[in-house]
């Protein structure tokens, strides 16, 4: 069967909630899933084909799957360096129809399963620190003969990483876009190329309180989408993922109790049900440059249940059509 790549796209414009976190550890845990539970949704027996997009100028999850030394070697030091979606922005902004081979820019197999040993089936399209730049250069350019607008800008702004995406579609099961904290061109044009699109954050008054802000936001950004190109689908919630939750007594804290049951009124059929817990697990996987299933299961037991859990959760909310 071919593939054809659900898109989805980790957004929170808040900062340091565990977006890449949750990024690189859902492509793991597709990774740990049983055959039969993905069966009936992929339609085959083989491990999901994922593609990790750092769309974040950052570059948190180009460190997280090769290291910071790796990384710097390959995309600034080497002579021969990689090209990252930096580049590919800048092409595809001129071009939509780029002869530029997207594959070409894909690092295979780069996420760790454990000492020496790599996931066969995760592979990045890195990040350079100069996306940063991206966002600007994407407003003030100008593709000549060009006027259907939106929002004061051209629809084809709007459109870039749908097309880089385009070119890879064919290859992959899941691509999973880690997104900048902020609703920039970049983020736009993640949402834009998603299918779907899912929230992490931590329970805290203020991370809270900016969660409807994004359903709002990314609903009247489809409604824009579709209004000038009729072609566009909607990007649809998969739902709101808990993390950095302290536990007392196999249950959050009382004062993040308090919080969940807010959301949980707020958001009734989009919250996860499972949460990632704070814990030494995913700081130990952050300083390694790995999962926290390159680990012994007994020494994080809490946390990789957890992942995997979620993971299957979200699989589930895909394959019930929650989001259809
Ligand atoms: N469940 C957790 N337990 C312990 N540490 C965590 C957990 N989740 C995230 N962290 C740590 O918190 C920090 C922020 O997480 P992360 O980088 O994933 O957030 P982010 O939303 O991607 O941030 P940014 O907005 O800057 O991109 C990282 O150092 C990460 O290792
Ligand atoms: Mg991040």
């Amino acid at each position: 069967m071919k593939k054809q790549a659900k898109v989805i796209s980790v957004i929170n414009w808040k900062g340091g909630v565990g977006k890449t976190t949750l990024t690189h550890h859902l492509a793991a845990g597709l990774q740990h899933i049983s055959a039969d539970e993905f069966e009936g949704f992929l339609g085959h027996r083989s491990l999901p084909k994922v593609l990790l997009v750092d769309a974040d100028a950052q570059c948190n999850l180009s460190i997280s799957c090769l290291t910071p030394e790796r990384f710097a070697e390959m995309v600034y030091d080497s002579p021969t360096t990689i090209g990252t979606l930096k580049e590919l922005f800048e092409q595809f902004l001129q071009n939509e129809q780029s002869t530029i081979n997207v594959e070409q820019y894909i690092l295979k197999a780069c996420v760790k399963s454990g000492n020496d040993k790599v996931y066969d089936h995760i592979d990045l399209l890195p990040s350079h620190e100069d996306l940063i730049y991206t966002d600007m250069n994407i407003a003030v350019y100008s593709r000549p003969n060009f006027d259907q607008k939106l929002i004061g800008a051209d629809i084809y702004k709007f459109q870039i990483l749908n097309n880089i995406l385009n070119a890879v579609k064919n290859q992959y099961d899941f691509i999973l876009i880690d997104c900048p904290p902020n609703l920039n061109y970049v983020t736009q044009n993640a949402l834009y190329a998603s299918d779907f699109y899912l929230i992490p954050t931590i329970p805290d008054r203020l991370s809270s309180y900016g969660l409807s802000s994004i359903t709002h936001k990314v609903r009247s950004l489809n409604d824009l989408f579709r209004s000038a190109a009729k072609m566009y689908k909607e990007t649809k919630l998969i739902g709101i993922v808990l993390n950095q939750i302290r536990e007392y007594g196999g249950k959050p804290k009382d004062t993040q109790d308090n919080i969940i049951s807010t959301l949980k009124e707020l958001f009734p059929t989009d919250i996860f049900e499972h949460y990632l817990t704070h814990g030494d697990g995913i700081s130990r996987a952050s300083a390694h440059s790995c999962p926290v299933f390159a680990f012994p299961h007994s020494n994080y037991t809490k946390q990789i249940d957890g992942v995997i859990n979620i993971t299957r959760e979200f699989l589930n909310k895909l394959g019930d059509g929650v989001v259809v």
